[in-house]
């Protein structure tokens, strides 16, 4: 298997009626852990790259582990996708080193933290879309601000997403996914009780579906927070406070309407410091750093991403397909040829 661009991947899950979990990688840990849960569950992958993973681990080291990722590992076909690109130049960068898929956030300026106009959107949005096209690898955009107060990939405030703008924008920009806003936010902190249809616009996601329904939507800030890590966590020395994610019935509803790419990594981050804290904990006389990243990893592996593969419904579906080589995209993207038309 290879390499292969989302808007593979999407369109499979479409025609399978499934969502495809995009997971977090910064380091080799990670993708170990999301590469065995590909195996175990057969499952194909999004793994996917923010700007801060980029800085933290260095692009090459980051692209060498994804090339080790593809030799080690070629039954899954696996998408190697630009998080939350910042301008066309963060996802520029990331397509010339190899990413078949980048994520142009124009609904913030170049600071990641200025909600920004709608023209202005358009514009770099398209500028990628042109570039990505050209070399078989596909864009994802995003319409609407997603809140968060994390560092540069939030508003802080969330803007939901206006289904008519959604249809301008994806005719106008030849996105192959578009990230919808309806309410989520990054990080640990989502919501202070279960949420429930006041909280979530999953009806925005019903209406921008019946719009746009060749159009791949994408679901941000969907870790669902699991109180059992939360649990671990605070178990071992933690202080986080109580806190609720989004409901794992809640992203299949949206799968049910469209969402095709669901974006996990606090879960992820959640379960690492969990293990690593139990370890510490229970056995302070270790100083063997694999003593406490093998269960790190186990963790990350088994108690988040198997469990999505399986709640999204990807699992068992990676040996569904040949991979189309980004060469073979690119003819696509020039012929027009691809199933869901209606992009262009
Ligand atoms: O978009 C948010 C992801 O959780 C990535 O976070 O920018 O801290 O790596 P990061
Ligand atoms: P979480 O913080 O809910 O894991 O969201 C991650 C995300 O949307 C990354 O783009
Ligand atoms: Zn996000």
């Amino acid at each position: 298997m290879a390499l292969v661009s989302l808007r593979q991947v999407l369109d499979e899950a479409t025609k399978g009626g499934y969502g495809v979990g995009a997971f977090h990688v910064n380091n080799m840990e990670q993708l170990q852990a999301i590469m065995e849960a590909a195996r175990k569950t057969k499952s194909p992958v999004i793994v996917q790259a923010s700007r801060g993973a980029r800085k933290y681990a260095n692009d090459r080291f980051l692209y060498h582990l994804m090339l080790a990722a593809e030799e080690l590992y070629p039954e899954i076909p696996i998408v190697l996708h630009q998080d939350h690109g910042n301008s066309p130049e963060t996802c520029i960068s990331a397509l010339d080193m190899g990413f078949t898929s980048a994520m142009m956030d124009g609904s913030l300026l170049e600071d990641g933290k200025t909600p920004s106009d709608f023209e202005y959107n358009v514009r770099v949005t398209k500028e990628v879309v042109g570039y990505a096209h050209a070399r078989g690898a596909s864009v994802e955009g995003e319409l609407g601000t997603i809140g968060g107060i994390e560092d540069e990939h939030g508003s802080g405030k969330s803007r939901l997403t206006d289904p008519d703008q959604a249809v301008e924008f994806v005719e106008r920009t030849g996105v192959d996914a578009l990230a919808v806003a309806i309410g989520t936010s990054h990080g640990a902190y989502k919501f202070t009780r279960k949420p429930d249809a006041t909280v979530l616009a999953m009806d925005l996601i019903v209406e921008i579906h019946k719009r746009l329904p060749n159009t791949h939507l994408v679901m941000h800030g969907s870790s669902s927070v699991p109180k059992e890590l939360q649990d671990i966590i605070n178990a071992y020395g933690g202080k986080l406070q109580p806190t609720w994610g989004v409901p794992i019935e809640e992203i299949q509803l949206g799968i049910q309407h469209g969402v095709r790419k669901v974006n996990v990594d606090t879960d992820s981050r959640l379960a690492i410091t969990g293990a690593i804290r139990k370890v510490f904990a229970e056995q302070p006389e270790e100083f063997d750093p694999r003593s406490y990243l093998k269960p790190a990893r186990e963790a990350m592996q088994e108690l988040v991403i198997e469990k999505r593969m399986v709640d999204f419904g990807q699992a068992g579906h990676a040996g569904d397909y040949d991979p189309i080589p980004l060469s073979e995209m690119v003819s696509n993207y020039s012929k027009k040829t691809m199933e869901n038309d209606k992009f262009k």
